[in-house]
C-alpha cells in the first residue's frame, strides 16, 4: 500500500496571522508544511526566510517543515534553514554550480536532501546524485507563483522519475508541486508521486479541513497497485 502525503503551502497563507494558518492545516490533517523560499533574483518574487521557520517552530509546530529553495546562492541558506528548524531542504540545480557539495551539506545539517527540476530541467541532473537523494521534487509549473495551472506534460515526466526510482537501489519520495487540485491530484499519483504540495487547493478555500478531505478522497480511489 502506497503513502500519499500531503504538502500544503504556506505561499497561499495569509502571512498576518501564519501561526495559526499552519497549526489549522496540522489540525485538518497536513502531513507536512511545504515553505516556499524566493529571493527576487533566481525567481521574480520575494517571501521568506530562516527566521520565519523558526517562527513556527517558537510557535510549536512540530510537523516536518519542508523548505523549497528558489534561491541562489543556495550554500549559507542550508545552514541558516538546518538551523531554523526545517527538516527537509530542496533546491534547484540550476542555483548552485555544486550540487554535490550542496547535498552533504543538508545531510550535515541533519536534513532530507532534495533536488527540484523546474518543466523544463532535464533529468540527467540526477544522474550522479541518486545516492544523496531523499526527495525528488517535480515543479509543474514555472516556479514563482502559486496559483498556476499544473502543466500536463509533468505527468510523463513523472512516470520517468518514478522509473529510475524504482529501478534504483535507494528510496526516494517523489513529490510534485504546482496547479496540484482535487480533479487533477489522482493523475498526478497514479503516474508515481508520493508528496503532493497544495497551496491555493487548500488555503485559498474556506474550509480546510474540508480542502483536505477532498485531497485524501481523490487519492483513495488511486489504484494501490499503480
Ligand atoms: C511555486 C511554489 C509552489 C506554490 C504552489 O513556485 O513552489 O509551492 O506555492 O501553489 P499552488 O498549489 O497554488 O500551485
Ligand atoms: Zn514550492
Amino acid at each position: 500500500m502506497r503513502t500519499f502525503l500531503i504538502a500544503p503551502s504556506i505561499l497561499s497563507a495569509d502571512f498576518a496571522k501564519l501561526g495559526q494558518e499552519v497549526e489549522q492545516v496540522v489540525e485538518a490533517g497536513a502531513d507536512l508544511i511545504h515553505f516556499d523560499v524566493m529571493d527576487n533574483h533566481y525567481v521574480p518574487n520575494l517571501t521568506c526566510g530562516p527566521m520565519i521557520c523558526q517562527a513556527l517552530r517558537n510557535y510549536g509546530i512540530q510537523v516536518p517543515i519542508d523548505v523549497h529553495l528558489m534561491a541562489s546562492p543556495v550554500e549559507r541558506l542550508i545552514e541558516d534553514f538546518g538551523q531554523a528548524g526545517a527538516s527537509m531542504i530542496t533546491f534547484h540545480p540550476e542555483a548552485t554550480d555544486h550540487v554535490d557539495r550542496c547535498l552533504s551539506l543538508i545531510k550535515e545539517q541533519g536534513c532530507k536532501a532534495g533536488l527540484v527540476l523546474n518543466p523544463a530541467t532535464p533529468l540527467h541532473h540526477l544522474d550522479h546524485v541518486m545516492d544523496k537523494l531523499d526527495v525528488i521534487l517535480l515543479m509543474s509549473v514555472n516556479p514563482g507563483f502559486g496559483g498556476q495551472k499544473f502543466i500536463s506534460s509533468t505527468l510523463s515526466k513523472i512516470r520517468q522519475v518514478r522509473e529510475r526510482i524504482d529501478g534504483s537501489d535507494h528510496s526516494i519520495l517523489l513529490q510534485v508541486d504546482g496547479g496540484v487540485t482535487a480533479e487533477n491530484i489522482a493523475d498526478i499519483a497514479q503516474a508515481g508521486a508520493d508528496i503532493f504540495v497544495a497551496g491555493s487547493a487548500i488555503f485559498k478555500q474556506s474550509n480546510y479541513q474540508q480542502a483536505i478531505t477532498q485531497l485524501r478522497d481523490a487519492l483513495a480511489r488511486v489504484s494501490p497497485n499503480s
